[in-house]
């Protein structure tokens, strides 16, 4: 998919389709040649559009625009939200993919009062969004979408609006490769596919190292913690790590990110029940948006130094897996009670966070995971919970999130939560009992974080979509965390 900006008449730029938004009002926008107006004026007196909310009308031949159709757009009687908005340009482009449209032009208009330049970003990325598939496991795929190039249109010339396009597509990409991750069926994405994308992206990208870490060094080292989840599988689990370097190494150190990679989640020993397990595929979320906010990065030769680990392992129940009453000793030297080996989340994950802090010394660690069911049960699908040991990341985060729209909120760290996990046997257990698990999970995790601004997304609700013929992987939170980086940058 190919985007461009212009300012040209609309008279001489050629189209299958100009996209035009009209609020009930019936104010037609200005910056449509007069005789467009006139039409659109008539067809509305006619009773064919009344521009109420999500109403969608062709009209072909269209006067005073070289585009051969028009699609008009309503968006109701008030102005919409920004993620009203977001939605309804999902829907358009879905309108418009599915005619005979190769070329569409948007006339940004000012229906909607959010700046232009936010507009044109989230236009492209949700246009990139919305073309998405994943039929590679199909032996026979639908209709593919005609539309290769979105112009957006706006009459006055504004060099700020090129980039914001190019933003754009570079985040929907990214979505798009974190969502291809999470669709992967559990047989062909495992750890060490995983590996296999982050070689693939180091290949591709001159800025971008990539080094594994195997589950037998792993051990080597002491990452007891990882080991103790990813010996329970065939896969081998690996620690990957992708160092980007847009920008000079400083005394600072890099910013890091941290993703849970369970490739599938069984729950191990304590099995999880068999109903939607299949799910637990999804168990890499966060580390797929780990993969797709480096590739965001790297398309946009962001000038920033980052360093992206994914914790990859598979859960599973075997003779060699770890028994709930285990005791583990993590990198950091802490000791962990294992009492249920389906809280593997935060062990894969403690000890992905110390090797960062130890070998990179980042100013700044967020690590992002599917990692509480009781996360779905406190925010369900449409906040991830934002947790931080510092107020100014939380805030940088969550205002990413307002931004994009891929919103998150926040969470309590307070200590009086901590005791939960307190152990008679080890120096804290791997659960915090049956209340507030999301933020008991979170406090285990702050263990491992205390020298550093940590944050960390519990993305349980938000990483992919359940059940029935919309389920798939959402590619969230990559809006979130590229927007904070673009900020960092
Ligand atoms: N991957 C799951 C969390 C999860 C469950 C995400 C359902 C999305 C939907 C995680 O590894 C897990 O099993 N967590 C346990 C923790 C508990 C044993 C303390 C959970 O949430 O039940
Ligand atoms: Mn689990
Ligand atoms: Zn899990």
């Amino acid at each position: 998919m190919d985007f461009a900006v212009s300012n040209r008449p609309l008279d001489k730029l050629n189209a299958d389709a100009l996209i035009v938004l009209l609020s009930k009002k019936g104010d037609l926008p200005e910056t449509l040649p007069e005789s467009t107006r006139e039409q659109i004026g008539q067809f509305i007196k006619a009773g064919d559009f009344s521009g109420s909310k999500n109403q969608m009308s062709w009209l072909h031949q269209p006067d005073g625009v070289a585009a051969s159709r028009l699609l008009l757009v309503g968006v109701g009687d008030r102005e919409p939200g920004r993620q009203q908005w977001q939605e309804l340009v999902r829907k358009v482009i879905k309108t418009v993919s599915q005619a005979p449209v190769k070329q569409a032009i948007w006339a940004v208009n000012g229906v909607f009062s959010a700046p232009l330049e936010w507009q044109i970003r989230e236009g492209a990325r949700l246009a990139v969004e919305s073309l998405y598939r994943f039929d590679q496991y199909r032996s026979q795929s639908g209709p593919a979408s005609k539309l290769k190039k979105l112009t957006f249109w706006h009459p006055e010339k504004d060099n700020s609006l090129a980039r914001a396009h190019k933003v754009g597509k570079a985040v929907g990409t990214g979505v798009n490769l974190a969502r291809d991750l999470g669709n992967l069926p559990p047989n062909d994405c495992y750890p060490e596919y995983l590996s296999g994308v982050a070689r693939d992206l180091g290949k591709q990208y001159e800025k971008l190292s990539v080094k594994v870490i195997s589950q037998a060094q792993a051990e080597k080292m002491g990452m007891g913690a990882f080991c103790a989840v990813a010996k329970g599988s065939e896969r081998q689990g690996q620690i990957i790590v992708m160092e980007y370097k847009g920008a000079k190494p400083s005394k600072q150190g890099p910013v890091a990110l941290v993703g849970k990679g369970i490739t599938f989640d069984t729950g191990g020993i304590s099995l999880k029940p068999g109903a939607s397990m299949d799910e637990m595929k999804y168990d890499m979320g966060g580390a797929a948006s780990v993969f797709g906010s480096v590739k965001t990065v790297c398309e946009l030769n962001l000038p920033i130094h980052l360093v992206a680990v994914v914790a990859a392992a598979e859960n599973m129940p075997d003779g060699r897996a770890s028994r709930p009453g285990d005791i583990v000793k993590t990198l950091s030297g802490q000791t962990v009670e294992i009492l249920n080996t389906d809280a593997e989340g935060r062990l894969v994950l403690c000890d992905a966070l110390t090797y960062v802090q130890q070998k990179h010394k980042p100013h700044t660690v967020i690590d992002i995971a599917t990692l509480t069911g009781a996360c779905v049960v406190a925010l369900g699908a449409h906040a991830q919970a934002v947790y931080a040991n510092d107020d100014d990341l939380s805030q940088a985060l969550l205002a990413a999130g307002q931004e994009t729209g891929d919103r998150g909120w926040p969470m309590p760290l307070w200590d009086e939560y901590q005791s939960q996990l307190d152990s008679p046997f080890a120096d804290m257990q791997n659960i915090g009992g049956p209340k507030a698990g999301s933020i008991t999970a979170a406090c285990f995790l702050s263990r491992f974080a205390k020298e550093v601004k940590w944050a960390h997304l519990d993305i349980a609700g938000t990483a992919w979509i359940s059940g029935g013929m919309s389920k798939g992987a959402t590619g969230r939170p990559v809006p979130m965390l590229t927007r904070y980086l673009m900020d960092l940058a």
